[in-house]
């Protein structure tokens, strides 16, 4: 695992956005893996304007949301079907179809579980994917205490999630639903390089066990310590307690 400890989120956005395009480069046909929240956008707003700036073709390209709200209708606009769209996948050009999420509002869940992993191996796996990490640890929406060999499932979020998460929701935690569908840990790890942003105070804790904590489901994160390929992006105050 690389650190990179930067000044402010446009060097964040720089330097994740370096990595996509350094990706594209080589293979024009690139799976991306996009994650929602705050964290991405700073790379997505670098992407949009690398992509007006003539640098950046996501034309042959592909991507894969990491997870999905259970009990939100597609159109809503905090659907991460919704929120993928408006950060990203409208503003440049990849071609129709050709982003996917986990289906939360599928009446067979374990299916369109299951359907989503088949997709993901159907394109050739992800090469990069974007990730965020919750301040209890997880990442996508894989909770303290769940699998660390899971593959896309539905899941529930912590208490600790749902008050994290209503900010999106006028600050109303009813609004906030309770269940999700997600690409499991293991999917995830299959991803061939993994580029995770966190920024400010509340994600220290979270960070400073992914970095140096012992492996383990209590601290989901803590999982990337096996990957081959995972850069992580943090800023002065999401550093603050790394060594
Ligand atoms: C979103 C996701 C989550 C978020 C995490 C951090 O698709 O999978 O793991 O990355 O909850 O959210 P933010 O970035 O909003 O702090």
């Amino acid at each position: 695992m690389r650190v990179a400890i930067l000044p402010d989120e446009a060097a964040i956005g720089r330097i994740g956005a370096d990595a996509v395009e350094r990706l594209y480069a080589r293979k024009p046909q690139a799976v991306l893996g996009l994650a929602t929240g705050s964290s991405p956008l700073p790379i997505y707003q670098e992407l949009i304007a690398r992509h007006r700036a003539g640098r950046i073709s996501f034309a042959r390209g592909r991507a894969f949301a990491l997870d999905e709200y259970v009990g939100l209708s597609p159109q809503h606009p905090q659907s991460y079907r919704q929120v993928i769209r408006t950060s990203i996948a409208d503003h440049v050009d990849f071609p129709e179809g050709a982003v996917r999420g986990p289906e939360g509002w599928a009446e067979d869940l374990d299916a369109a579980a299951a359907d989503y992993d088949r997709a993901i191996r159907d394109a050739g796996g992800v090469d990069l994917q974007i990730l965020g990490i919750g301040a209890d640890g997880h990442i996508a929406f894989n909770e303290p205490g769940g699998s660390l060999a899971s593959r896309t499932h539905r899941g529930f979020l912590t208490a600790q999630t749902i008050r994290d998460n209503a900010r999106f929701f006028d600050g109303d935690i009813s609004q906030v639903p309770a269940q999700c569908l997600t690409q499991g840990i293991a999917t995830i790890m299959e991803a061939r390089s993994l580029v995770l942003v966190a920024t400010g105070g509340n994600k220290a804790e979270a960070v400073r066990q992914m970095v140096e904590g012992a492996v383990s489901a209590s601290w989901p994160a803590t999982v990337l310590q096996f990957h081959p390929d995972a850069l992580v992006l943090v800023d002065e105050e999401a550093a603050a307690r790394l060594d």
